[in-house]
């Protein structure tokens, strides 16, 4: 009986241990996945936008200045302070430079151009990092 007791009790706090360190875990990824669902809500908005007629939309402006604040803040959030890794933040400068030429005042077709490089840019990261 009394050796029942133990393991259960052994095993209730084995689970709470992996929980919390699970959990610790997920906190930890919260910041850079979010970063990348807002880059991703933007860049879904402005793809179907730029298949309209109408593109130089304040909207759109948002979307972009949004999408560049957002793409400043991936190397503190996937890199740590103390950190180097030179491969990555050449996808970073890449992902930069692409949301840069994104000209939300061109007209639609060379809009839709300019995020599908900043779809590449995206893709290129994720076939090593994600
Ligand atoms: C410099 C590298 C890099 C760039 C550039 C990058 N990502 Fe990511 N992305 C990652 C990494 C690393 C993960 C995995 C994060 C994790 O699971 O903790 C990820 C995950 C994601 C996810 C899944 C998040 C989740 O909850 O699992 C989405 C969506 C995403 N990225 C969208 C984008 C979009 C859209 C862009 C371009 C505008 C982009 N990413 C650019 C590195 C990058």
């Amino acid at each position: 009986m009394r050796f029942v007791v133990v393991l259960v009790i052994g095993l209730f706090m084995g689970l709470a241990i992996a929980m919390s360190l699970a959990n610790a875990l997920q906190r930890r990824q919260a910041w850079p996945r979010g970063l990348m669902h807002v880059m991703q809500h933007d860049l879904a908005a402005a793809r179907e936008a730029a298949r309209g007629q109408q593109c130089s939309t304040p909207q759109m402006a948002q979307r972009a200045e949004r999408l560049r604040l957002v793409a400043a803040e991936l190397q503190p959030a996937l890199l740590p302070a103390d950190s180097q890794d030179r491969v990555l933040t050449q996808y970073i400068e890449q992902l930069a430079s692409e949301a840069a030429n994104w000209d939300t005042a061109s007209a639609c077709p060379v809009q839709a151009e300019a995020l599908t490089r900043i779809g590449h840019a995206c893709d290129a990261c994720h076939r090593d990092y994600r």
